[in-house]
């Protein structure tokens, strides 16, 4: 990969590293991250940046431009800064890259081998069948090896690293977001991997925050069980730039005790290598960039944040659990791998939608088996996926089958699907104007909403954290279909609009980006005699409608009195 100009790294030291011998490395069936770069570069995916960026306070920002300026979702790209400066003016060693791993859709399919229609299935593949790892005694990753003095002191240790700052001007320290945290269930052995943010502190100190909420962290639950075993530390290691299908394993939600490393097998369609951490007993992926291995304090919490969340506020100072550094081993010419979080959309919705939404339909098709689903979409844009959940479903499903869907959209994960919303498949479920029409519309309040009582709070800002007993939540269910056969859409057919868009080009007016709906289909309450007239109309030969209705006209009737042509088969 050609990462650019390197600038000097801000300290050095530590062990000499491992002897190279790549002969000698184990054979994979999967791209690393600099391989999967390289993939973006010849997508058109990757956008390399080699002025000097400030980590600290440009970085992360000029991403984020890329997600509220307009751009396209199919324009956004992953960025990879090659000169990483930071506040103090410090030039780093390593580059950086954000929006490598779910800039978008179409990076997060290079990183799965597939194209967006077969995510779904190859998930489901690698779920049901996963490989186990195999272990191999040498490793990219532990190409150099810091431990003891090497990570203390300025420009050491974690300080050597170019972490950015992800929400400059709130954010309290930069902090890891592209990780993939391991620990070990004390008792199985079972390893579990999750992205978790983890702010630094010291170059050898951090603290990790693991959601202890119902529903939360896998990690979490092995915290506890060292708490009851009485040992006064955890054990941890974090992986930064994972073979993406390492990383994508992470923040996916698989059932407690799944062990995510045989998954991300599944993915690769053989097994992931992984080595022993230097300093802990944890199993660590071979081909990661950089590994951070350390002891998490059983005992002793320390405040983390404030640090700007998905959920779109910025989550304040909580006590979260301190890690101390045993060693840093990462390869010689490290790539630093940020995720781009915060308000959505943003690569952290990116890199879980994709995952999530597949997950709510399979329960929804084949363990509820509720025939006329044909998509479950996890509202994105500020409201990150957990709280608003759109079932489509076919026109015509029997009212109980559609109050089922929405049932099993509402328990199916304790944290996700508060807002929970039935409609047809005219409405696009990512356009929130079409989906307040649907409501607007289609739904009686009365008859077409519930509230079901009684569910956690989830991920958010404030009542997740009252001490013990949090406040329960709601879910509101809306059945916002068709109850009846409706007329089409009030606009122009496509032919129309087509035609008109070839003149707006010609007229030189500005560039259009069509928003959907922008065009009307002849589908629903609309009978061919209609039809023909709206033809003879847009002709020009409006007087040929008026001499027929001229025929029609009645006496005694009141005015907005309906009629209706008699019924033909549609073309006859
Ligand atoms: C960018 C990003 C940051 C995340 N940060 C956290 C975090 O700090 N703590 C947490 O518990 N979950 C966080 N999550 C969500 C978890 O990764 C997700 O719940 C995942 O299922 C955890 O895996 P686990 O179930 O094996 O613990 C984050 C996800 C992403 C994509």
């Amino acid at each position: 990969m050609s990462a650019g100009r390197r600038g000097g790294p801000p300290g050095r030291g530590g062990s000499p590293p491992a002897k190279r011998g790549s002969a000698r490395r184990a054979a994979r069936g999967y791209r690393d991250l600099r391989e999967h770069l390289d993939e973006l570069r010849r997508r058109g995916l990757l956008l390399a940046i080699d002025r000097p960026i400030d980590k600290d306070a440009e970085l992360h920002p000029l991403v984020r431009w890329q997600y509220v300026g307009g751009v396209e979702e199919h324009e956004r790209r992953a960025f990879l800064f090659t000169n990483v400066v930071d506040g103090l003016g410090r030039k780093y060693r390593f580059p950086v890259v954000v929006g490598a791993y779910a800039g978008n859709r179409a990076i997060y399919c290079a990183g799965m081998g597939v194209e967006a229609k077969d995510v779904e299935p190859k998930w489901a593949c690698a779920i049901a069948g996963p490989v186990p790892p195999r272990v191999v005694t040498r490793a990219p990753c532990q190409d150099v090896v810091l431990t003891g003095a090497a990570l203390r002191g300025a420009g050491r240790g974690l300080d050597m690293l170019p972490i950015p700052v992800s929400t400059p001007g709130f954010d309290g320290a930069p902090t890891l977001t592209a990780t993939n945290v391991i620990t070990k269930d004390p008792e199985t052995g079972i390893h579990n991997h999750g992205t978790y943010r983890a702010g630094l502190k010291a170059p050898d100190r951090l603290v990790v925050r693991m959601a202890t909420r119902i529903g939360g962290a896998g990690g979490y639950r092995h915290y506890l069980k060292h708490r009851r075993r009485g040992d006064r530390a955890m054990p941890c290691a974090i992986a930064l730039g994972s073979p993406p299908c390492v990383a994508f394993v992470a923040p996916m939600k698989l059932p407690v005790d799944v062990d995510e490393i045989g998954v991300a097998g599944g993915v690769a369609g053989g097994p992931v290598n992984v080595v022993r951490a230097r300093t802990v007993d944890l199993l660590v992926p071979a081909e990661a960039e950089i590994v951070i291995e350390g002891l998490i304090d059983t005992e002793y919490l320390e405040p983390e944040g404030p640090f700007g969340e998905s959920h779109g506020h910025v989550a304040l100072e909580e006590f979260n659990m301190p890690m101390r550094v045993t060693a840093i081993t990462h390869r010689r010419d490290a790539i630093v791998a940020s995720y781009l979080s915060q308000v959505t959309p943003s690569e952290s919705s990116a890199i879980k939608r994709v995952s999530y939404e597949p997950m709510f339909l399979a329960h929804l098709r084949g363990t509820l088996g509720i025939r006329g689903v044909t998509r479950v979409t996890l509202h994105e844009r500020m409201t990150a996926l957990r709280r608003i959940a759109i079932v489509t479903v076919e026109k015509g499903m029997a009212r109980t089958e559609v109050w089922r869907a929405l049932y099993g959209v509402a328990s199916f994960r304790a944290d996700c699907g508060k807002i929970c919303v039935a409609v047809n498949e005219d409405i696009d479920p990512d356009n929130s104007d079409a989906l307040l029409w649907a409501m607007a519309f289609r739904m009686n309040p009365a008859a077409d909403l519930q509230v079901l009582p009684c569910r956690s709070p989830g991920h958010g800002p404030e009542r997740e954290h009252v001490p013990d007993e949090p406040e329960p939540d709601a879910s509101v269910l809306i059945d916002a279909t068709m109850k009846e056969e409706l007329p089409p859409l009030a606009l122009p057919k496509r032919e129309y609009m087509e035609r008109a868009r070839k003149v707006w080009e010609e007229l030189g007016l500005p560039r259009l980006r069509p928003q959907s709906p922008w065009f009307g289909t002849p589908e629903g309450d609309w009978l061919p005699q209609w039809d023909a007239a709206a033809k003879r109309a847009a002709e020009g030969r409006y007087l040929e409608n008026g001499k027929a209705s001229e025929k029609l006209r009645r006496k005694g009737l009141k005015p907005e009195t309906r009629y209706r042509p008699a019924e033909k088969k549609r073309g006859g």
